[in-house]
This record gives structure tokens, sequence and C-alpha cells, in this order.
């Protein structure tokens, strides 16, 4: 069952969004060579509690962060640590927020200084990619028009999406039904509703889609070593077509 939002909850999800949102572009300003992962996790955590918010990762399923933040060839979940950050670089950070029971996730990935030219189209086709599917959440669409735009858009360029991590529905619990496949899958898909929101976020490899995780138990890295770029909405489909809640 996919869960639709009431009113009420529509109004605390913007504010859990817009609470996301802000934090977000505070800490994409501090992003440069030298710093360290561990100084975007301090930022984000603080800025967090201190809009009467808790970091939604922090504990869950036993992540011990607050943001996740995923250097280079790191796709997802890569863990704050004292690694420093070095020009050329790209940085994906991953946050979400729960405000009074409602949850809001955002992912972003940047340059830290300058980057070369495929990992620059790497990071502009990845974000264009969500603006498109954004477009797709459409009442009446099916869930699949969001996958199948984001995987035929960035295949087009070379580029090829992660299989192993999908977006997904959002609310009042940051896990919520459906799945949000960035891919073609068989089988039926569901179609988006008025009061539907969810988490859209592809995860797009510069070379092979495959990926493995780290001995930490969390961080997936490219199975060839490859960049990875990521970005994430929470989005709600409205009778007004889409709403971006981490705008
Ligand atoms: N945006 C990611 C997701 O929806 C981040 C989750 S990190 C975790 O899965 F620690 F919470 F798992
Ligand atoms: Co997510």
């Amino acid at each position: 069952m996919i869960p639709l939002k009431s009113k009420k909850d529509l109004d605390m999800l913007k504010e859990s969004g817009k609470i996301l949102a802000l934090v977000m572009h505070k800490v994409e300003k501090i992003v440069r060579p030298g710093i360290t992962t561990s100084d975007i996790d301090r930022l984000s955590e603080k800025l967090i509690l201190k809009s009467q918010a808790v970091a939604a990762f922090k504990g869950y399923k036993g992540y011990p962060a607050t943001a996740c933040v995923s250097v280079n060839d790191e796709v997802v979940h890569g863990i704050p640590g004292p690694r420093v950050i070095e020009e050329g670089d790209i940085v994906s950070i991953d946050l979400g927020v729960n405000y009074k029971g409602y949850f809001s996730d955002m992912a972003v990935t940047l340059p830290a200084g300058k980057i070369d030219t495929a990992k620059k189209k790497l990071i502009e086709v990845t974000k264009k990619s969500l603006e498109l599917a954004i477009k797709k959440a459409y009442a009446g669409n099916k869930l699949s028009d969001i996958s199948q735009s984001i995987q035929s858009y960035v295949e087009a360029y070379g580029f090829q999406v992660v299989r192993q991590f999908v977006g997904h529905g959002i609310g009042t619990a940051l896990h919520e039904e459906p799945e949000v496949p960035n891919f073609f899958k068989n089988g039926v898909s569901p179609v988006l509703k008025s009061g539907m929101v969810l988490a859209i976020e592809p995860m797009i490899n510069m070379g092979d889609w495959e990926c493995m995780l780290l001995n930490n138990g969390w961080t997936a890295v490219t199975r060839d070593g490859r960049p990875s770029a990521h970005f994430e909405h929470t989005v709600a489909v409205t009778d007004n077509g889409p709403l971006i809640l981490t705008r």
C-alpha cells in the first residue's frame, strides 16, 4: 500500500523539506579542497538541530552519522571521517531530516575546486535527469515513467544507472512504499496519485553500473573505480502537478 498524504501531512512535509533545503544550501557552501568529510557532517548536524529537527539517518539501521558524504567512486552511504577533500574531487552529500515525525530526504553532488570535464558532465547530466524525472511526477502517470525518463536520459550520454539502490516513498517514515527505481523494471508499475510523496534519487555512474560494498558495511563504491553522482529531491504528487518539497 502506497500511503496518500492528507493536507495536514503535506503541510508538515513542506516544513520538513524547507528545513532540509536551507541546511543543505548552507552545507554546500563549505565544500572545497582541504575540508574533511566530517566537517560536512558536523555542520549538517549543528544546523539540523538548530532547526528543531532531528537527523533522519543517524542511528537508522545503525548508520553512525548525520550525513552521507560520498567522494568520487563512492556511490552512496559514504561515512564521514578524517578524509580530506582534494581539488578535482566530486562530493555527494545526502541528508535526511525528521521534523516532528515528518521526513524529507535530499542529495546533491558538488565539485571541489576545478574538476575535469568528464566529471562536470556526469554531475550536469545526473542533475538534469532528476529535473526531468520530477516533471513526470503527475497523477495518472506511472511510476515507471519516472524510472524510464532517468534511464533513457543518462544512457544517451553513455552513463549507467545504479541498480542496487533505488528511491522510495517518504513521509512519516524515511522509507515507505513504493520503491522508485531509476531504471526500467519488468512488471506492473503503480499509477501515481495525488498525495503520494516520493524521494527521487538518481545514482549515476560514469562507467559500469555495478557497485560493491566496503568493509564498513555501508559505503557502496563503483566496481570499476570510476566516479558516481547522486541527486535527490523529496517530491509530492499534487492536483497541481509535482511539488518539490526540498527546494
Ligand atoms: N538517501 C538515502 C536513502 O534514502 C540515505 C539513507 S542513509 C541511511 O536510502 F543511513 F539512512 F541509511
Ligand atoms: Co533517499
